[in-house]
């Protein structure tokens, strides 16, 4: 089973954000030196995904700058000997394909997939929501996924477990069969319950691999009627005209970059992960609660670095 497309859903408006998101796309938030957008590709670079199909928004453009090629910077790096960030900026262009889909309207998740219907043949597809960073070096989360879609021939979400009061923030399934530890038949899916109508503790979070089906299914929904049209609802069509759906729990960590502790969290855990940044960053966490705390002498280690 050939999986070689994943849509990125970035036309959000990222209020969740604002002021940051009046003018530059969430997307384009930092983890360590690289926007969030180019750690999603790279996931599913990593994952075999050749052809990526971006939905963006206005004010979105700076997101196509930056999977773009840029002939002038990559002449100065070549000028000046920085082979290995050349590689870096290379790799992903060299790599992949791009195709950008504007979305009119902020009609939701769902709408915002089926605008992508006609760049996706017969197939299944991946999809990752750029909100959701998962780390998981060796073995990237798009990946764990697609494995388990060939192995069941079928549709396979990504999920964790999360606390009751966090159930009416996600997507939450309904188990039909436990297949191993981690691996589920879904009977259905609900969209953000509430606590007391959750059918389980297991959240829905941003990774997906989907059979062509759910294009069909979500035209049996009228987004203009109901406002947003959502993906979850849409899968749960698929599971009634008796497709299977499986969940997975994927192994990594998952951060939800969607607001400013998320986004903050996950830059620490990132630093505390990378050898360029551990040592440093836990000096500077140590030193904090010292009164007269040498941060400013810290910060200036990092001169060596760039
Ligand atoms: C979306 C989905 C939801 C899922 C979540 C994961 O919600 O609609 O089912 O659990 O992503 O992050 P959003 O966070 O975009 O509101």
């Amino acid at each position: 089973m050939d999986i070689s497309k994943a849509i990125i859903p970035a036309a959000g408006l990222g209020t969740r954000f604002l002021p940051f998101t009046k003018s530059v796309p969430k997307e384009m938030l930092p983890l360590l030196n690289k926007p969030a957008i180019q750690c999603i590709v790279e996931e599913g670079i990593k994952s075999d995904v050749k052809n990526f199909v971006i939905i963006t928004s206005k004010n979105k453009q700076a997101i196509a700058n930056h999977l773009d090629m840029d002939a002038e910077l990559e002449q100065l790096l070549k000028e000046r000997n920085k082979n290995t960030l050349l590689e870096a900026l290379n790799r992903i262009h060299r790599e992949a394909q791009f195709t950008y889909i504007r979305q009119p309207e902020p009609l939701g998740l769902g709408h915002a997939i089926w605008t992508a219907r006609h760049s996706i043949g017969k197939e299944y597809f991946g999809i990752l929501l750029p909100d959701d960073i998962i780390t998981s070096p060796a073995n990237p989360g798009l990946l764990q996924l697609i494995r388990i879609a060939r192995q069941e021939r079928a549709s396979v979400l990504a999920i964790q477990e999360v606390p009751a009061e966090c159930v009416s923030s996600y997507g939450i399934v309904k188990i039909k069969k436990q297949i191993t530890p981690k691996l589920f038949q879904i009977a259905d899916l609900v969209e953000k319950p509430l606590a007391k109508d959750a059918p389980s503790n297991l959240a829905v979070i941003g990774r997906y691999v989907l059979s062509h089906k759910i294009f069909s299914a979500l035209e049996e929904a009228t987004p203009y009627a109901v406002g947003e049209l959502q993906l979850t609802d849409a899968i749960s069509t698929m599971i009634k005209n008796n497709e299977k759906v499986f969940a997975y729990k994927i192994q990594g960590i998952r951060y939800d970059i969607g607001t400013p502790i998320g986004w903050l969290k996950a830059n620490i855990g990132m630093a505390l992960q990378d050898p360029t940044y551990t040592v440093h960053l836990k000096n500077f966490l140590a030193d904090l609660d010292s009164p007269d705390s040498f941060m400013f002498e810290s910060s200036k280690i990092f001169e060596h670095l760039k």
